[in-house]
């Protein structure tokens, strides 16, 4: 893994000049965030030796570096996700990236469904915790201690400063915001209205079908992390109404502007 990486970084080191300190994951939705980077240094996945190649035709893979709201910036302008077949291991290696990039602290984004009833579409939601319900963990298997602790605390896996500092800056801009617990599947099926109360009988507000690897890898990693929410539709079972990708998409696009502000107005805060 190691010199994997450090062929990686050496790539990238040598076809940019940023030194991010934030890093962007964005989810379904809301790369158009990564578009309003300035002085951007763009770099196809393709390109850089040992990332994972992407399977999806016409999914547009990139680092993006450059500054945004003054702050040195890297965005993942599209994940790798689990269900797309990729490793536990190749869907976090981006995070190990970003980590020896210099990147301390990263925002995560996701489309999710609405298990809180008193959720609706188009709501953002601070992500207070996670369940990893995936059935895999990227990090089974040999562990490199220079790369983090074998058996790394998630107590805090999203960062109680930053959190707060979250709340203030909605507040301040009048961004409405829910505040819940992730929960995590592989998908790519949606889940049943029984699973669905499953979930919220255990203490879910909110499911979706990535970040919580991304989530522990980087606290495996030692980078602070803050995740955010769009609850696109109401999960399954919840409204008497069928799920559709459509709409999941749909609603992103609605609430993208809300969405990109917020994450906006934080990034100038940290
Ligand atoms: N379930 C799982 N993943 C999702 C959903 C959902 O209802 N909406 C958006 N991503």
């Amino acid at each position: 893994m190691r010199e994997k990486l450090t062929g990686t970084v050496e790539y990238i080191k040598n076809s940019t000049n940023t030194k991010p300190q934030v890093g962007l994951i964005l989810g379904s939705g809301l790369g158009m965030l990564a578009d309003l980077i300035e002085d951007k240094e763009e770099i196809p996945y393709g390109e850089i030796p040992h990332f994972p190649v992407s399977t999806v035709a016409g999914h547009k893979g990139q680092l993006v570096f450059g500054t945004l709201r003054g702050k040195q910036v890297v965005a993942m302008q599209g994940r790798f996700h689990f269900y797309e077949g990729y490793t536990m291991q190749e869907v976090t290696y981006p995070v190990r990236v970003l980590k020896e990039m210099g990147v301390e602290k990263i925002i995560v984004t996701n489309a999710a469904g609405g298990i809180n009833i008193d959720f609706r579409p188009g709501d953002l939601m601070l992500i207070k915790d996670h369940i990893h319900y995936m059935g895999n963990n990227p990090l089974i298997g040999k562990n490199d201690e220079e790369l983090g602790p074998r058996f790394p605390d998630m107590s805090e896996a999203y960062n109680k400063e930053l959190r707060e500092l979250v709340k203030k800056v909605a507040l301040e801009n009048k961004i409405p915001m829910q505040d819940g617990v992730y929960m995590s599947c592989t998908g790519p099926s949606y889940e049943t209205p029984a699973e669905i109360r499953f979930m919220r009988t255990i203490g879910a507000d909110a499911v979706g079908m990535s970040t919580t690897p991304e989530v522990i890898v980087a606290n495996h990693a030692g980078i602070k992390v803050i995740g955010i929410s769009c609850i696109t539709n109401m999960a399954a079972g919840v409204l008497n109404k069928k799920l559709d990708h459509g709409e999941v998409m749909e609603t992103a696009e609605i609430a993208k502007e809300k969405f990109s502000n917020l994450i906006l107005n934080v990034l100038g805060e940290l």
